[in-house]
């Protein structure tokens, strides 16, 4: 092969890499609805367009952050989870911290292929599939709950993050997990799945010391499309109801009583996910035929 033609081989290979690695997805702006939309009440989406992107995913975001009475909507681009390279659901709910009643909970669907995202041929597959029925855990307890509790606050201590998950505050700094250590605040224990492995979980708990504002409660759970994986992405609690009301059993049995769910079997029955997956293979073939004859082209 003559030089210039390696040029002109790799100059189009270089073409139709970045042709294929382009991505169009629907972009809809964050759209609010006043009741909450479930499969059987899909509203007409509006002001939705198509865009090129180069980012990773296309994503569907639905969410209610007031127990369900109203929903919001929102379609874009999106860079999704630094660690994923496949299409998922994320599904979860969280408990804002303090003395109402509002909980959110949502959606998040981040998928590979070109307008996968359309709200209007996906929503009700995605609300079809899943579950959340949300639960407010004991979080605070009241002043007169305290002045009548017998015995003083102490929480729950333990460590296995690592050092760049951050358990705050750091061990090292305190006389390590005296158990029998009052606490004034709260306590707080917080679940992450290992950064690296993407499955073993890792654990913190500890007396909060820090005020800030936070949530009370956080189950949020991701489902591998392909791999029909589904995992824990985080949880969290901070409670000062009882002696070690952030341990894990104590954890375990709030857990008993609410439900994120999502049916595999449920999301991909009719939908015609095996045409769209032979639609763009038929594309890399095509591109790869066109390379050829353009190269057969140049050499004979
Ligand atoms: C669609 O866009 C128009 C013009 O920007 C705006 O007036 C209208 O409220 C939008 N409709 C919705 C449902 O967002
Ligand atoms: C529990 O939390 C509430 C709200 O932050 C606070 O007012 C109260 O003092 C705490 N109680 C204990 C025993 O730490
Ligand atoms: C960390 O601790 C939790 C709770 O005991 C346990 O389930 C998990 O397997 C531990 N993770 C590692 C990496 O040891």
């Amino acid at each position: 092969m003559k030089s210039t033609e390696f040029y002109f081989l790799v100059l189009l290979l270089t073409a139709s890499v970045t042709i294929v690695s382009t991505l169009m997805c629907y972009d809809c702006p964050l759209h609010h609805y006043d009741f909450l939309i479930t499969p059987d009440n899909i509203p007409n989406f509006m002001n939705c367009t198509t865009i090129d992107t180069k980012q990773n995913f296309c994503s569907l975001n639905f969410y209610s952050d007031d127990n369900g009475k109203t929903s919001k909507l929102r379609a874009n681009p999106n860079k999704g989870d630094e660690h994923a390279s496949v299409s998922y659901i994320s599904a979860g709910f969280d408990v804002p911290r303090g003395f109402d009643n509002t909980i959110s909970f949502g959606l998040l669907y981040q998928c590979m292929t070109d307008n996968c995202n359309n709200p209007q041929m996906i929503l009700k597959r995605i609300l079809e599939a899943s579950t959340i029925e949300t639960y407010k855990p004991p979080q605070l307890s009241s002043a007169t709950d305290l002045s009548s509790r017998a015995e003083p606050l102490t929480c729950f201590t333990y460590n296995n993050f690592t050092n760049s998950d951050e358990c705050k505050p750091l061990f090292h700094n305190r006389q390590s997990s005296n158990a029998a250590e009052v606490c004034s605040t709260y306590c707080v224990t917080e679940i992450h799945i290992d950064s690296i492995d993407l499955k073993t979980e890792r654990m913190c708990s500890y007396c909060e010391q820090d005020t800030k504002e936070r949530f009370s409660y956080i189950d949020e759970r991701v489902y591998l499309l392909d791999q029909r994986i589904s995992r824990l992405q985080q949880l969290e609690y901070i409670c000062n109801t009882s002696r070690d009301c952030n341990s894990l059993e104590n954890i375990r049995q709030i857990q008993q009583r609410y439900r994120i769910e999502f049916d595999f079997d449920k999301f991909f029955k009719n939908s015609g996910t095996s045409m769209l997956i032979l639609s763009v293979r038929m594309q890399y073939i095509g591109y790869f035929l066109f390379i050829i004859v353009i190269w057969l082209n140049n050499k004979y």
